[in-house]
């Protein structure tokens, strides 16, 4: 489905991440994995090269805007073309598995979320519409969090505010470009296993599992499931959506 299409996925090399980029290399998808864990990225990306697939990695911090445009030049010098964007990379600091509050919150702590999640975003996003709009086309899927649709006493300030932000910022994109027939599109993940949902205590998971209709968190593969489809032609006339899989979680 997406042979002679190629792909960059932030934050690839483990949870929601590594699951995007495996689906997408599985429909076929050049993948360039992204991530600042340079030795789990080599190891995610060996586990693709050991199936023969097209694959590179680029162990940049998105925050670096100068790293980012590199590494979308260096992912078209290798396959050619950029074709998919998903921004994955994100972080929620915890402590002792708890939210901080938000009276507590050292500034610097504040800054790095805002950084990473939001202005991460904006460098990939800006490097690779570029890149996009001499192609004409491509596909841009952000992924924003259950946290940034409805507000949790569980969740931090500075990762509820960048996941709202990011619904906000898709729609503006998906606008701005859809003339360069770029479609942006985001993916509102509910819990889903991963090493960000271990990192909270079993209480508070408790908590949020009680709010979930269907009963239990949900699995990677979910997520990687909803940007292959947010990508191959059955979305063609999909864009500015934000894609809420959530076990019922959150009902719009
Ligand atoms: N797991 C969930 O329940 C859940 C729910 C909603 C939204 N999300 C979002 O999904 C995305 C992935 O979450 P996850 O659960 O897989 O998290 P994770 O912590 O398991 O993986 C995130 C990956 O991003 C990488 N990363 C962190 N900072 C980076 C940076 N500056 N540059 C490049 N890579 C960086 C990490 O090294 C890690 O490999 C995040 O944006 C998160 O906010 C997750």
């Amino acid at each position: 489905m997406l042979t002679k299409k190629v792909a960059l996925v932030t934050g690839a090399a483990r949870g929601l991440g590594k699951a995007i980029a495996e689906a997408l290399s599985d429909a076929g998808a050049a993948v360039c994995l992204n991530d600042i864990d340079s030795n789990l990225l080599e190891s995610t990306a060996a586990g693709l090269k050991k199936k023969g697939r097209k694959v590179m990695v680029s162990a940049v911090d998105v925050a670096d805007q100068e790293k980012v445009e590199n590494m979308v030049s260096e992912t078209i010098n290798r396959f050619g073309r950029l074709d998919i964007l998903v921004n994955n990379a994100g972080i929620s600091p915890k402590r002792d598995g708890q939210k901080i509050p938000f009276i507590d919150m050292p500034k610097d702590e504040w800054a790095r979320v805002l950084d990473v999640n939001l202005n991460g975003m904006f460098n990939c996003s800006q490097a690779a519409a570029r890149a996009m709009q001499h192609q004409g086309g491509g596909h841009i899927v952000n992924i924003s969090s259950v946290s940034g649709r409805l507000y949790t006493a569980l969740t931090a300030c500075h990762y509820i505010t960048t996941k709202a932000a990011i619904i906000g910022f898709t729609r503006a994109l998906a606008g701005e470009l859809a003339e360069h027939d770029i479609k942006v599109n985001a993916i509102a993940p509910g819990r889903i296993n991963t090493e960000m949902v271990k990192m909270v205590s079993f209480e508070v998971n408790q908590k949020f599992r009680n709010q979930i209709p269907l009963g239990t968190f949900g699995e990677p593969h979910h997520i990687a499931q909803a940007v292959t489809f947010l990508v191959s032609p059955a979305a063609e006339y999909m864009t500015g959506i934000t894609l809420d899989i959530n076990g019922g979680m959150f009902m719009n």
